[in-house]
């Protein structure tokens, strides 16, 4: 049986050069055994034979493949050796193979690599530094920090290059059980840790858990988003998640308390009435959260595979003044919020000059999952077709029913399109309320990437003042209705 031998489980190029041989060989996959690490015999004892060096050119491999391949290594799925071979031979005959989501070789690699990104991710969001000051020999090693983190992947080296880039001035190691990674100006990996090699709390920490029990409000608990956004695996290297159980068996009381003291007397403050819609059932914010709830799991177009999440509508469900845009970009498929990237930032700026509070509206997209093409290592937006639109108008359809604004306004000629049903001109229609075919009001302008697109600064400055001047007739027309905002 030929033995493809690989040096790391994540060991990319041991794959692929053993990949290119076997398949110019023309090797059925199911005769292979990929090997992590050195062996001397094989399964039966026997000595194995080496996969066979590439003697001709390889055929042309799209670069997704590459791009997909080179993350679903990390998987922990023995066999994702197996799969990616397979879907290396397919890649032969079939070029176009990875357009079809439907595919099952393809959809159960979207699958890995879903997994892959979201740990990727995961990574990034709760990885906590914590300073040493002294290493266990006297040397003085002030100015390191050193985490501990434990992957579901094989993902300390794909992830590596993020860390040095973002902490590039600071000496940092992460360590985990599979393998660690150092950043002293450059990268090096040693092998793994465990948990007691990792440094317990400091001061900062302390200083981190009293802020979160400051802003943590009980009528906002729900531990099933919680655990969503944050898994509990993580929590133990969390400072803040070691007052969670706490807080979380205190909140109802606190709750109750907060509501007992607005009702009794008589105030209105902002807290009481928010936690006075975060109880009950079927309210309209519970009702909200339990349909993000059912987007997280939406399969309704092929878009949800080579996302890492769904970006769901963010803001108030009581909320009079509802914005749509197109679709989460690359920072919001990451963060799992809309509108926090580049165009959210544009966007932020002109509702600013507009004198729009953001807080007090509710800010979605026509489409939720980010549609993107994947080159080299950059995923470059791609613009949702008809049919992604139409299959997640219901989510927006449903959030808008629940919240019922007095007005929405389409960023775009995606958003326009989400609510009209049809295309739309958006030069002909900006600037003036439409009526929805649900009787609502709706009103039209660009979208904010429009804006930074625009390469001449004095056209840019003209569009961003025209921008504004459509949100301002937005906030009267708000007033006009009677509604603030
Ligand atoms: N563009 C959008 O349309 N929505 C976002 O959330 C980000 C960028």
């Amino acid at each position: 049986m030929p033995t493809a031998i690989l040096a790391r489980p994540d060991d990319f190029d041991g794959w692929r050069t053993a990949a290119r041989g076997l398949v110019m060989a023309d090797t059925p996959g199911e005769t292979i055994v990929w090997q992590v690490g050195s062996i001397a015999t094989d399964l039966l004892g026997g000595a194995p034979t080496a996969a066979p060096v590439p003697t001709e050119p390889m055929f042309s491999v799209p670069r997704a493949f590459l791009d997909i391949a080179r993350r679903v290594i990390c998987h922990r799925d023995a066999e994702r050796f197996a799969l990616l071979y397979a879907a290396l031979r397919r890649l032969r005959a079939q070029p176009k193979l990875f357009d079809d989501a439907a595919d099952p070789l393809v959809r159960t690699l979207y699958d890995l690599d879903k997994g892959v990104r979201r740990d990727v991710h995961k990574m990034r969001a709760f990885v906590r530094f914590r300073e040493v000051t002294e290493d266990g020999d006297g040397t003085d090693s002030e100015g390191r920090f050193v985490a501990w983190f434990e992957p579901d992947h094989h993902i300390v080296r794909l992830n590596a290059g993020f860390f040095a880039r973002r902490f590039a001035t600071m000496r940092w190691s992460i360590l985990t059980p599979d393998e660690c990674v150092h950043w002293d100006g450059e990268l090096t990996f040693t092998p793994a840790a465990t948990r007691a090699d990792a440094p317990d709390g400091d001061p900062l920490e302390a200083t981190w858990r009293t802020y979160y029990a400051s802003i943590f409000n009980p009528a906002r608990l729900k531990v099933k988003a919680m655990t969503a956004e944050m898994p509990r695996k993580y929590w133990k290297n969390l400072p803040e998640a070691a007052l969670v159980p706490g807080l979380v068996a205190g909140a109802e009381e606190r709750t109750r308390m907060m509501i007992a003291a607005g009702t009794t007397a008589g105030q209105s403050n902002e807290t009481v009435q928010a936690a006075a819609r975060f109880v009950g059932d079927g309210r309209p914010t519970d009702r909200l959260i339990a349909l993000r709830n059912d987007a997280y799991r939406c399969k309704r177009c092929p878009l949800f595979g080579p996302a890492t999440q769904m970006v769901f509508g963010e803001g108030p469900a009581d909320a009079r003044l509802v914005f749509v845009g197109e679709q989460p970009g690359d920072s919001e498929d990451l963060a799992g919020r809309p509108f926090i990237g580049p165009a959210g930032q544009m966007f932020d700026r002109a509702l600013a000059a507009a004198g729009i509070d953001r807080a007090r509206a509710y800010v979605t997209n026509a489409v939720k999952h980010f549609k993107f093409e994947q080159r080299g290592k950059r995923r470059i937006h791609s613009k949702p077709d008809i049919s992604e639109i139409d299959a997640c108008r219901w989510w927006v359809d449903h959030e808008r029913a629940l919240i019922q604004p007095a007005v929405t306004v389409a960023l775009g000629a995606t958003a326009a399109r989400s609510l009209t049903g049809k295309a739309v001109t958006i030069s002909r229609e900006r600037g003036r309320a439409l009526t929805l075919a649900d009787g609502s009001e709706a009103w039209i302008t660009v979208h904010p990437s429009f804006l930074l697109r625009i390469e001449d600064r004095a056209a840019a400055e003209v569009e961003f003042d025209r921008f504004v001047a459509d949100l301002v007739a937005v906030r009267e027309r708000l007033t006009a209705l009677g509604a603030a905002s």
